[in-house]
């Protein structure tokens, strides 16, 4: 789906699903976090509006909900950094925080700081970060540009530097089918390592190594043990159920 010319549109499934990811990823990494160190960051290249046509919450209020009680029970403070590229959205987008905060205490709300800023995703988001002396500390970026524009690989390479820093990107699992029938060697990298081409490569930790153990068996992803290699497949799901 592509993001309507409209300020507000209609929240489909698919964003709901993101949403109660989001959600169930955040409640439990904000008071971690917090407990190791005296402020976190979470941030937002593409933020849009906060908002949905029915009143359901946007991605950036469901972050600052979570963030909300995670400071009721731990000490220390949240910096959010949320860049919008479109102006109408962007002044939405602090009516609806403005909105959300009132209804938290004043501490809470002193020690969650928001920050939104209209322009491009790239470079403003790193610029702010940047500002704020959030890189290389710990830090959440969501890249949520479905149904726009590409995510810069500039962008996630200059995050992908330091090891503090999680980045959750979305796509459209269409782009994916396309980019594998386009061309032969993206589709060969979705083949064992021993066929696959060189430069299909991502850095991944031991922990998600393992946790990828069942993605493996299932054959939906092959990890190279010897290296910081991961291949995945594109598997058509209801084949895969009927065999
Ligand atoms: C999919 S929506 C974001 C939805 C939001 N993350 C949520 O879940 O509620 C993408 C947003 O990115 C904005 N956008 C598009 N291109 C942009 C750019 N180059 N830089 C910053 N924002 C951009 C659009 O105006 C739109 O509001």
């Amino acid at each position: 789906m592509a993001v309507p010319k409209t300020v507000l549109w209609d929240r489909d499934p698919h964003t709901a699903a993101k949403h109660n990811l989001l959600r169930k990823y955040l409640e439990p990494w904000a008071p971690i976090l917090l407990s190791r160190h005296a402020t976190i960051t979470y941030a937002e290249g593409f933020s849009g509006p906060g908002v949905y046509s029915q009143g359901e919450p946007g991605s950036p209020v469901v972050a600052l909900e979570a963030f909300a009680k995670a400071l009721q029970h731990r000490s220390g403070r949240i910096r959010m950094v949320l860049v919008e590229g479109d102006e109408r959205r962007e002044s939405e987008l602090r009516s609806q925080l403005d909105k959300a905060r009132e209804h938290h205490s004043a501490d809470v709300s002193r020690r969650l700081r928001v920050n939104t800023h209209y322009g491009e995703c790239h470079p403003t988001l790193l610029e702010q970060l940047r500002l704020q002396g959030s890189l290389g500390k710990p830090l959440f970026v969501l890249l949520d540009s479905y149904g726009g524009p590409d995510i810069p690989f500039s962008l996630l390479q200059e995050l992908g530097k330091h090891r503090s820093t999680e980045v959750m990107v979305t796509f459209q699992p269409a782009f994916l089918t396309r980019f594998g029938e386009a061309n032969e060697n993206h589709r060969r990298a979705g083949t064992p390592p021993s066929e696959a081409p060189s430069g299909t490569q991502c850095s991944i930790s031991r922990r998600t190594r393992s946790s990828l153990s069942s993605a493996t068996s299932t054959g939906r992803a092959f990890v190279e043990p010897a290296s910081p290699t991961l291949f995945f497949e594109m598997v058509d799901e209801e084949t895969m159920s009927s065999t």
